[in-house]
């Protein structure tokens, strides 16, 4: 079965409080794209990576990562994983891969598409959650404290049949998801979960930036 990764990299990342797309930050010397995508064909598991990224960044991108397709993504995250899917061809399962998680262990990946392999549908890792967490009203009352136990921290890639993620993403047009098991779910299918890595970590902000080089630094 084709193994199509499909890796999300249009988003702004204004929180980041840089001038360049996340995607194109460096980390370590290189991009966190080139990270991403590397990490995906390093896991042996994947046979094409599809690249998402602003428009204006597609030439630029396809010289970063020369082995991926690059494509423009959209507005949205779900537009730029639509994108994504329309360019995946006749791919029979699918990953989908933040850039935003550049050190993401490559067994990880391989863990999720074997778990696909094995008949799951869509797979998603998932870590505990180590903080208490507490539901508060909007200026921050609390209301209820959440039993952790129940609760999981969820990363990338996610893994998908196929034909179950585009029903999916047909199924809620104007949907906008930031995850897209979460959109499988709502249409009714099972997702399963897989051990997650701490080093699949997102980069969202300043310090996590800070987090990821100290590790990269180390894995060097
Ligand atoms: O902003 P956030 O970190 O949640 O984005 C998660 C991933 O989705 C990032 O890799 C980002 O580049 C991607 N994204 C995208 N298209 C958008 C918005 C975000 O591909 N319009």
């Amino acid at each position: 079965m084709t193994v199509v990764a499909l890796v999300p990299a249009a988003g702004r990342g204004t929180r980041l409080g840089l001038d360049v797309p996340k995607a194109f930050v460096a980390l370590h010397g290189r991009s966190l794209l080139e990270w991403a995508v590397g990490g995906l064909f390093a896991s042996g598991a994947v046979d094409d990576v599809v690249v998402m990224v602003p428009d204006e960044l597609v030439d630029g991108a396809r010289s970063l990562v020369p082995r991926a397709r690059v494509v423009p993504g959209g507005a949205e995250r779900t537009d730029s994983v639509r994108a994504g899917l329309a360019a995946a061809g006749r791919a029979e399962l699918v990953l989908v891969h933040d850039a935003a998680r550049p050190l993401t262990p490559p067994a990880m990946i391989a863990r999720v598409v074997a778990s696909l392999r094995g008949g799951a549908t869509a797979v998603i890792p998932a870590l505990p959650v180590a903080d208490t967490v507490k539901r508060v009203t909007p200026d921050g009352a609390v209301v209820a404290t959440v039993d952790r136990a129940d609760l999981r921290a969820v990363q990338t890639p996610q893994g998908f049949a196929a034909d179950a993620l585009r029903a999916a993403y047909d199924a809620a047009p104007g949907e906008l998801a930031t995850d897209d098991a979460g959109l499988v779910e709502r249409a009714g299918g099972t997702v399963v979960t897989v051990p997650g890595d701490p080093l699949a970590m997102k980069i969202t902000t300043a310090f996590d930036l800070r987090v990821a080089q100290a590790l990269a630094e180390e894995q060097r």
